[in-house]
């Protein structure tokens, strides 16, 4: 069974699709971390994001690869370790012009869709209801105010990065939010037969409980 949770940064997907996939004992799948990687890499090579021929080239050798280590997820690019890296925020700023390239969404395609062959499981990311899996068994639409959303960003980042203004999380969300959903290729978009859910407000185990009816209710 595939249930998909796509919606904007800071809906809460992360989060949400992880507790989902435990309590109903399904793998997770974070598709953003594979867009992610790519990024760092661009950042490792000195590859301008906007030069697009480049950023393709990456991808001969993106040797990506993701390990379950004491039940949490570990990413690696070749042999070095990038769990924590993919997060920072000069990652995040290169990731949305590296995940709008078409070429590099159509090439990351199979190394996702592999992860199905896990059995039961639930993936996160912005086109998995509608390019990824068009058959999914669930597709949700996880979504969140502008404002509800750059707060539970800044209250992630601002421990490790206290320059960060919640003025200056949101400016940079809504310019994403405006990249993601207005490319050609493959842009945010809830798919038709989606099930929208906004989390504004709703705590995360409200929001849970709610994915769990969903996908029960679906296929209960
Ligand atoms: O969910 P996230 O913030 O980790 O995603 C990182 C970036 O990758 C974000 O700019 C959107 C993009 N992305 C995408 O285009 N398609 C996906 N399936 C997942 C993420």
């Amino acid at each position: 069974m595939i249930v998909t949770i796509d919606g904007p940064s800071g809906a809460g997907k992360g989060s949400a699709a992880k507790a989902l996939a435990k309590r109903l004992g399904f793998s997770y799948v974070d598709t953003g971390a594979i867009y992610r990687a790519l990024s760092y890499l661009s950042l490792r090579e000195g590859v301008d994001p906007r030069e697009e021929k480049e950023v393709i080239a990456l991808l001969d050798h993106f040797d990506f690869r993701t390990e379950i280590q004491g039940g949490k997820r570990h990413y690696y690019l070749d042999q070095e370790e990038i769990t924590a890296v993919i997060r920072t925020p000069a990652v995040t700023e290169r990731v949305s012009a590296v995940s709008a390239i078409e070429e590099v969404r159509t090439r990351l395609l199979p190394l996702q869709r592999k992860e199905a062959e896990l059995g039961n499981v639930v993936f996160e990311g912005r086109d998995m209801g509608t390019t990824l899996f068009p058959h999914a068994d669930v597709k949700i639409f996880l979504t969140a105010s502008p404002e509800v959303r750059a707060h539970r960003r800044y209250l992630e980042l601002a421990p490790k990065h206290p320059h960060l203004t919640e003025a200056s999380v949101l400016a940079d969300q809504l310019r994403r939010d405006e990249w993601d959903s207005t490319r050609s290729a493959s842009p945010l978009r809830a798919a038709e037969d989606a099930i929208y859910l906004d989390t504004s407000a709703l705590t995360l185990e409200e929001v849970v409980d709610r994915l769990v009816e969903i996908v029960r209710g679906k296929h209960g």
